[in-house]
């Protein structure tokens, strides 16, 4: 193991991970719409971090069990898009590490196409975390180097620490040959967070946001198995906890719930819903400085949904009545909202065969919940070709079913498609 001084710059690292994956999107021919939401969702998260509204209970309840030595507990944060998870987590592990976790949070949006990356992140943010907790890094990094040396079995992949000059200083992590075994390394970070809760006498969390990414690496050739070496990780904890979160709700329901999925029974899963009407006026009142009155017609519109409800505070004219803001962001080639939709549509149902088809069902579904005779009618999809587009809906979340009846589950994207027939 190594450890050198190097200098970095986090801001540009930032801008080279932006562009290289503003290319992979221009390479995938994916079009500026994505391309601008992406960047747009990007700016949000980094430079934006509004007050958090409420969310109380919901970081209460996690806060007390995972703080606490005694209970070894998991859980998995699940919920339709931009409802508030990530802010959640966010304040999550603010609170832990008040309390003296070591806890980190990282988004398997960012590792997505970059797979081995992760393990280096997890165990540098470990690192980071637990340092600026406890000390000097380079009594962290002599305690890890120990800890990486006592780990048995894993041959080929190589810890090096460098420490940069930013102030304060932070740690980075380069895992030598960890391309060629991507699994090792995988299975390196996890026993590194296991490693540093016994350690350091302290309770550690690991949050993995956006967890559907990490579950697809396992049907990548290298990374076959990611789901076991994750499955012994949480079977082994000591004194770590996992939460994982994302918005693929039946997706994930199935890889925790499901009996034959290796993480079946490890993990408590909590939904997230939309804000309360009381938080959901505030926040449309506080972003947009906006009467109760105009709060209460957005409330009515979109509900406690808050990534809606700020669109609408955002975009709002001067003497616009919200109504009229809503049909703009929904009709308009530019308004965010219908960007957002398509942005939604082509992620969902971009990558598999039948778009249109799918498209065809959910425009037939935009003016109300219809049984499958009628989509067949209205879509001129055969009755035996439905089931097949409407069990792959159902799986992305984009429809629900009720007494007999398909529906559109989302309130904007399914105002986008009543205004596309309409
Ligand atoms: N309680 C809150 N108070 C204030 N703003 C909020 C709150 N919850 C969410 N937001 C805002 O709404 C947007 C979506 O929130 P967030 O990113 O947490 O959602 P998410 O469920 O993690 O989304 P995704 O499914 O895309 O990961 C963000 O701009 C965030 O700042
Ligand atoms: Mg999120």
């Amino acid at each position: 193991m190594r450890l050198k001084i190097i200098s970095c710059n986090a801001a540009r690292i930032v801008s080279l991970a932006y562009s290289l994956f503003a290319g992979f999107l221009r390479s995938h021919g994916i079009g500026n719409t994505i391309y601008s939401i992406g960047y747009m969702t990007m700016l949000m998260t980094a430079l934006k971090l509004p007050e958090v509204i409420d969310r109380q209970e919901e970081v209460r309840e996690l806060l007390e069990s995972l703080s606490s030595r005694k209970k070894s507990v998991n859980y998995a944060l699940i919920g339709p898009r931009q409802i508030g998870k990530t802010t959640i987590l966010r304040e999550l592990r603010k609170r832990l590490e008040e309390k003296g976790v070591v806890a980190v949070h990282l988004d398997f949006g960012v590792y997505r196409y970059a797979p081995i990356d992760f393990p280096e992140a997890l165990i540098k943010n470990l690192l980071n975390e637990y340092a600026s907790q406890s000390g000097t890094l380079e009594k962290v990094i002599a305690r890890a180097t120990g800890l990486f040396s006592g780990l048995k079995g894993l041959k080929h992949v190589r810890p090096v620490f460098e420490i940069g000059t930013d102030q304060p200083p932070s740690v980075m992590v380069h895992l030598e040959r960890v391309e060629s075994n991507p699994r090792e390394g995988l299975e390196l970070a996890f026993r590194y967070a296991d490693g540093l809760a016994k350690d350091s006498g302290r309770k550690v969390v690991v949050i993995l946001d956006e967890f559907q990414h990490f579950v697809e690496f396992d049907s990548q050739p290298k990374l076959r198995g990611a789901l076991d070496v994750f499955r012994a990780a949480v079977d082994a904890r000591g004194d770590v906890s996992y939460v994982v979160s994302g918005s693929r709700v039946h997706f994930l329901r199935d890889v925790l719930e499901n009996g034959r999925s290796p993480l079946f029974g490890r993990f408590n899963i909590k939904e997230v819903g939309g804000l309360g009407e009381r938080y959901a006026k505030e926040l449309f009142m506080k972003a947009s400085g906006a009467a109760e009155g105009d709060a209460g017609e957005a409330y009515g519109l979109v509900g406690g949904h808050p990534f809606y409800l700020l669109a609408l505070a955002e975009n709002r004219k001067a003497g616009e009545r919200v109504a009229a803001t809503y049909d703009r962001l929904l009709t308009s080639p530019t308004g965010a909202l219908r960007m957002y939709a398509n942005y939604i549509l082509a992620e969902d149902l971009g990558p598999g065969t039948g778009g249109a088809r799918f498209v065809k069902v959910l425009r037939a579904l935009g003016p109300g919940p219809l049984a499958v005779s009628s989509i067949s009618k209205s879509t001129g999809i055969k009755l035996t070709n439905l089931p097949w587009y409407l069990g792959r809906l159902i799986e992305y979340d984009l429809i629900g079913k009720k007494d007999g009846e398909y529906s559109i589950e989302d309130r904007v994207i399914r105002d986008y498609f009543a205004k596309a027939s309409a």
